[in-house]
């Protein structure tokens, strides 16, 4: 538990889960770009139980991603207390338990956000993943199930009874599912009377965004998910403004006692600089390893489309990838373009819908 905690405090910005992106070779990628800590897509326990080789494969990690989550979610405390106790001998730092997936599938089974309507069920089942492992055990939650019932609150004490080590909430109901906007300000007060800390979670964009609501909200750390899609930078360039406007963790921050990774991301400004066609390469270096050709293309075309958004001609660089079937072209035709645009900024496109669907 002290040991997330020292993470946290080292680097505050964490890789928020999302499915069939925070997968091994994107965790690796956001890793060498400046997260502090990241967590794997949500995982079934039940697939654990059944050894499904697709479940299986989803809690791969390296040593490179250390600190490293894997994320559950499930109905059952003993199916979930097992599944922990493989995550755990996986070797995995800590094991995250979803409880703010608003999908109607897992829902309806009484799974991710429905535990959030019944307090008593997701006492036992805390109880029982606590009990069943030693490495820390932390949750990730949703406002409320809707607007009548926020009980961001009552989760986060009784998560601490239960000797939970964070609670990270999305600001938002599962009513609202990705509708409207975070509720800082409500995240705020949960971690106000809040006895374990608290992650803030929601809307983050920019690096001075991120800055703001940790400092603004006084969470323990924020998560970032999709801000991360649009500038892959984002968390190095959050944690280097952060190190200038907190001096007062400059001694927790002194090279000696920071992460490798974290290293290279420090403030010195020569470092910020974005080298776009570079980062195709890093790309291919981090997803390449864990999966086939087909694969390997489909998240190319995925990512370098997403980090594309608000540059010029976006729309017609997005067709061209869609259009190839082949990597060494993909590849190719990303690094051309993001040559074109490396020295401009990209517009604002903040009031733009962006991935309005989620696990969490
Ligand atoms: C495509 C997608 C998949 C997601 N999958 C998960 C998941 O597996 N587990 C989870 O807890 N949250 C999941 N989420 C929710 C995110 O972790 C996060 O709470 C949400 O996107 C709000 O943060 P953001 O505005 O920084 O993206 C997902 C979100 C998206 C967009």
């Amino acid at each position: 538990m002290k040991a997330l905690t020292i993470a946290l405090a080292k680097n505050p910005f964490v890789l928020a889960p999302m499915a069939g992106i925070t997968d091994h070779g994107f965790r690796s990628f956001m890793k060498k770009l400046g997260a502090g800590i990241v967590i794997s897509e949500l995982v079934s326990a039940t697939g654990i139980s059944y050894k499904s080789t697709r479940t299986l494969q989803l809690t791969r990690f390296d040593e490179s991603q250390r600190p490293v989550g894997i994320q559950l979610f499930g109905e059952d405390p003993l199916t979930m207390a097992e599944a922990a106790r493989f995550v755990e001998d996986l070797g995995a730092d800590f094991v995250d338990l979803n409880f703010g997936c608003p999908v109607p599938k897992v829902v309806k089974k009484g799974a991710g956000s429905a535990l959030l309507k019944d307090l008593p069920a997701m006492g036992q089942l805390l109880s029982e993943v606590v009990a069943a492992v030693k490495i820390p055990v932390t949750i990730k939650i949703r406002t409320g199930w809707e607007a009548s019932c926020r009980n961001a609150e009552d989760v986060a004490a009784l998560a601490a009874n239960e000797g939970i080590a964070w609670v990270a909430i999305h600001g938002r109901t599962r009513a609202q599912a990705y509708g409207g906007q975070a509720d800082w300000d409500y995240i705020a007060r949960v971690k106000e009377r809040a006895r374990l800390p608290i992650l803030g979670n929601g809307d983050i964009l920019t690096p001075a965004q991120a800055v703001s609501r940790l400092r603004q909200s006084g969470v323990d750390g924020v998560m970032i998910g999709r801000g991360a899609l649009k500038n892959p930078y984002l968390f190095r360039e959050a944690l280097a403004l952060w190190r200038q406007v907190a001096p007062e963790k400059a001694s927790e921050n002194a090279p000696e006692n920071a992460p490798e990774n974290a290293l290279k991301t420090g403030p010195a400004s020569q470092d910020l600089v974005r080298d776009y066609p570079g980062l195709v390469e890093m790309l291919v270096d981090s997803i390449a390893p864990h999966c086939d050709e087909r694969i390997l293309q489909i998240q190319l075309k995925k990512f370098a489309a997403w980090f594309a958004t608000g540059y010029p001609n976006a729309a017609q660089f997005r067709k061209s990838l869609y259009q190839s079937a082949d990597t060494q072209d993909l590849v190719l035709l990303a690094r051309e373009y993001f040559a074109s645009v490396q020295e401009l900024q990209p517009a604002d496109t903040s009031a733009e819908a962006f991935l309005m669907g989620g696990h969490g």
